[in-house]
């Protein structure tokens, strides 16, 4: 099958050539859901992060899961039965994510968007979602529907500051494959790129008034997350050879000249 380059935005402003065809990235989720890999700095926090949270017998779901190498960290951390769900629009991810974990029988896939999940309302005790907000063009939409799915607990990762910024990652083929815009045309008449991916960060303010408006009575904390060992980042930015992989400056995270202060966001229902 012939694989378009072309761009293509979907009905939610999302550009969705980052994810279609990726075989690498499909690739080196794979290769951390195995264990092949080892594990990201991310996903052990938020392992940490969840452990004294998640009660026996738990359904947890995990949006924007990839291949479900998230549910390695879960398992060799939390010594109870729980049930894991992932979600995920892209069928290259999940085919992968599906050959990793076929034995098990506590976990299932299931292929769907965020911003409208084909989940049951309140079918979930804990849910959590883990750098897919900084991808997004609206996050309202997302999170009424983490609200809409959960009982408990929800805990978004994604990257918070003092104030918002909207940033548009352009991509042009000479670096990068899934696309077939050249450097010269990255931006259209009106100034618009043709190929992207954002890499937002939403303020304070901003998430926590949208969460209390969906859901007046929850209870919102933001967690820096500190918690990476800053040599693990470098040397798994040296040796996945992707693009704007995740490197350290100082004590903050960057991607590209990006600095990343992250958050774990967690929402007490
Ligand atoms: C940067 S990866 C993060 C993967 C994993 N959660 C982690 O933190 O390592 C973003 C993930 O979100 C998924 N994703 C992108 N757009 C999405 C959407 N609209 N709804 C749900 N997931 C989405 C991608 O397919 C990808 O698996």
């Amino acid at each position: 099958m012939k694989i378009s380059k072309s761009p293509i935005i979907d009905k939610h402003g999302l550009c969705i050539n980052e994810y279609k065809n990726n075989k690498n990235n499909a690739e080196v989720y794979f290769k951390r859901a195995v264990g092949i890999s080892p594990e990201m700095e991310v996903s052990k926090a938020m392992a940490n992060v969840l452990k004294n949270r998640i009660k026996k017998n738990d359904k947890i779901l995990d949006v924007g899961c990839a291949s479900g190498h998230f549910y390695r960290s879960l398992k060799s951390r939390i010594n109870k039965n729980f049930y894991y769900t992932g979600v995920d629009p892209y069928k290259i991810f999940l085919k992968k994510a599906n050959i990793a974990w076929k034995n098990d029988r506590n976990s299932n896939f299931i292929q769907g968007n965020i911003y409208k999940l084909p989940l049951k309302k309140k079918n979930y005790d804990i849910s959590f979602c883990s750098n897919v907000f900084i991808h997004l063009n609206d996050i309202v939409r997302p999170l009424k529907e983490l609200i809409r799915v959960t009982k408990r607990l929800i805990v978004i990762r994604t990257v918070v500051y003092d104030v918002s910024y909207k940033i548009q990652l352009v991509y042009n083929n000479k670096w990068w494959n899934d696309t077939n815009v050249k450097p010269i045309n990255e931006f259209d008449k009106k100034g618009n790129p043709r190929a992207f991916s954002y890499f937002n960060i939403h303020s304070f303010d901003y998430l926590r008034e949208n969460i209390k408006k969906i859901s007046p009575n929850s209870k919102i904390k933001f967690i820096k997350d500190n918690f990476f060992d800053t040599n693990k980042i470098t040397s798994s930015s040296k040796n996945e050879k992707r693009p704007l992989a995740t490197k350290i400056l100082g004590k903050e995270q960057i991607s590209g000249c990006i600095m990343q202060p992250h958050y774990f966001l967690v929402i007490k229902l």
